[in-house]
């Protein structure tokens, strides 16, 4: 292959490359922004993946240009190299200037790698609330860690946890024992035994034993077991009074 070819295969792939980051860059903006990692994919590839892409096409492209600049090292050694007065003899060694060059480039890099890698930090973590609306309050739960466990917690925002786990069984569809979690209610109605609930006394009310997976002698005693975090949030209700 006769130099001229090779100029021009080489400048072929470098716009293929360029376009390429513009194509990830672009899917990475919008049809996968950030955040949709989890939920998203594109042509069978979720936001992560496209990300590896778009860093390797970059990194092939880098390559390219470096590429490219050494087969026009002679040029670009005779033109800047002098007219910046860099250079002062007629008879300019490429092999030194291509040296030089790549010595700073690489000290660059490994600097700026050096100096990212060592400012990387944790992010303070945030309490969680279980409710996204109320930002106000997780800010001030960052400052004031207790603040998020002292409040009063109201049927409110317990509600919710019945909704996704019991309402399909107890709810207007179905109602399985002829209990329902959207009757407030059924959780307080004494029908002879004790009721679900007896506020202010979670260790005795039938309901935790349900869903913390304590009582074993029901029907679908699994489908009734909630995450350990539901589970507290359900008691702290209850033992606030279950307002
Ligand atoms: C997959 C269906 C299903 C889901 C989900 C479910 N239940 Fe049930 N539940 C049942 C069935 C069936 C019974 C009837 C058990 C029986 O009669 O022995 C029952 C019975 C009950 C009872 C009556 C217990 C008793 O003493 O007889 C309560 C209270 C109850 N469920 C609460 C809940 C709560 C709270 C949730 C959510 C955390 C929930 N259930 C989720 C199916 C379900």
């Amino acid at each position: 292959m006769n130099r001229t070819v090779v100029n021009i295969v080489i400048d072929l792939v470098a716009s293929l490359l360029f376009l390429g980051m513009i194509a990830t860059g672009y899917l990475l903006r919008f049809p996968l922004p950030p955040g949709s990692n989890k939920t998203l994919t594109l042509w069978g590839l979720s936001r992560h993946q496209w990300g590896d892409i778009h860093f390797w096409n970059s990194l092939g492209l880098l390559t390219v240009l470096i590429i490219h600049l050494a087969l026009h090292w002679n040029w670009i050694v005779s033109v800047i190299g002098k007219r910046c007065h860099l250079i002062k003899s007629s008879q300019p060694s490429l092999v030194l200037s291509a040296i030089w060059t790549l010595g700073i480039i690489t000290a660059l890099c490994l600097s700026f790698v050096w100096v990212a890698q060592r400012d990387v930090q944790e992010k303070p973590r945030a309490i969680c609330t279980n409710n996204p609306s109320d930002t106000q309050r997780h800010d001030s739960a960052i400052a004031e860690p207790s603040t998020a466990e002292t409040k009063l917690l109201i049927w409110d925002d317990v509600y919710p946890i019945f909704v996704t786990n019991c309402l399909d069984c107890h709810g207007p569809q179905k109602h399985y024992a002829g209990f329902r979690v959207d009757h407030l209610d059924d959780f307080f109605k004494n029908d002879g035994n004790s009721s679900l609930v007896l506020p202010g006394q979670s260790s005795q009310s039938p309901l935790i034993a349900i869903i913390s997976g304590e009582r074993t002698n029901m029907a679908m005693a699994e489908s009734h077991k909630l995450a350990a975090s539901d589970v507290t949030r359900i008691k702290t209700w209850i033992d606030q009074g279950a307002k």
